[in-house]
């Protein structure tokens, strides 16, 4: 059996359905306090000292900046010690020892791993046969393949709620996804977990041979949730509250797949994002190509790298959150 949760809390992090409403909430109001503590007298050394007994493995076999850059200093706020593998020909895979064993050797020098490979599912079979040894430490997924990115989708709701608190929250507004949303993992996590809130109205703008994948159509469907289907992104512009923009996923492609398709439509430019309303605002994971043009960056409208520093925060809290440290915050 594996563990998604330990007394009470959460152990392997795999799945943004394992957030729900009021976990959420825990870890946005943590990540709001180690915000607030980092900016006051000695709050990093305080924040240093919360997990300063603890090791993470950063374990990174598909290419990352971002997410990886990003735990790293979330361990370093928390004051976790980190040591990385991103490449395994320079470990003993290269000596033919499984991925498989060579995790299993994580488990015995680290207290969690922090797990991104470009194999669906390949992070859950990883927490089921560390749980199986008896000798097993959270796996927080950073990401698997075309499948799931739970903290990505963790920080892009913490950005919305802030950005939208004086507005009365997440509900009642209407989100706009756009791009490859076939392939894009961000994506697919941010609307699972979105898809618990009422109210919301859902458009999923992508070329035809990217539209959402028929899990997700079904997932929303068997909620009840409706959601329309465009490839017209200047026509919602003014409707939408918040647009999350994504970039082709053009290292899945099969045969060439992507050349097909006129991307320039599911972009922005300042032209089009002054058709928007004021208090909207455009979110995008990161890394960009050409779907925001940087005139845009300078816009209010546009908070992707303050959705990037969120992050940080956000991840700090999700450790907090699984090494049961959080209420430690108090003492400061
Ligand atoms: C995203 C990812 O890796 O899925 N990036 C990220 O984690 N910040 C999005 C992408 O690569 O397009």
């Amino acid at each position: 059996m594996t563990h998604y949760v330990r007394e009470g809390r959460l152990y392997h992090v795999m799945l943004p359905q394992q957030f729900e409403e009021p976990l959420m909430e825990e870890l946005f109001d943590t990540a709001d306090l180690i915000k607030e503590i980092t900016r006051k007298p000695n709050g990093s050394g305080f924040l240093k000292s919360v997990l300063q007994h603890k090791k993470a493995m950063l374990y990174f076999t598909q290419p990352s900046t971002r997410t990886f850059l990003s735990f790293l200093a979330a361990c370093q706020l928390v004051g976790i010690d980190t040591a990385e593998v991103r490449d395994p020909s320079l470990s003993s895979e290269y000596k033919g020892e499984s991925q498989e064993d060579g995790v299993r050797v994580f488990s015995s020098y680290f207290d969690c791993i922090v797990m991104r490979d470009p194999k669906p599912g390949f992070c859950e079979y990883m927490a089921y046969l560390l749980d199986a040894t008896g000798r097993s430490v959270p796996i927080l997924n950073g990401g698997s393949g075309k499948d799931q990115h739970p903290t990505q989708a963790l920080l892009d709701l913490y950005t919305m709620h802030r950005s939208f608190l004086n507005r009365g929250g997440l509900r009642k507004k209407r989100y706009a996804f756009v791009g490859d949303l076939l392939r894009g993992r961000a994506v697919r996590s941010s609307v699972y977990l979105l898809s618990q809130f009422q109210d919301l109205e859902f458009h999923f703008v992508a070329p035809a041979a990217f539209q959402i994948a028929p899990d997700l159509e079904d997932h929303l469907k068997t909620l009840g949730i409706s959601y329309q289907l465009s490839e017209d992104l200047e026509l919602l512009l003014p409707e939408m509250d918040c647009v999350y923009m994504t970039r082709l996923q053009d290292e899945y492609d099969l045969s060439g797949e992507s050349q097909l398709v006129d991307y320039s439509r599911y972009s922005l430019d300042l032209e089009k994002v002054q058709k928007m309303k004021q208090d909207s605002i455009i979110l995008h994971p990161l890394p960009r190509r050409d779907e925001i043009h940087p005139e845009v960056d300078a816009d209010p409208r546009a908070v992707y790298w303050r959705q990037l520093r969120n992050g940080m925060y956000l991840r700090a809290a999700l450790l907090l959150h699984v090494f049961g440290a959080a209420h430690r915050l108090q003492e400061y």
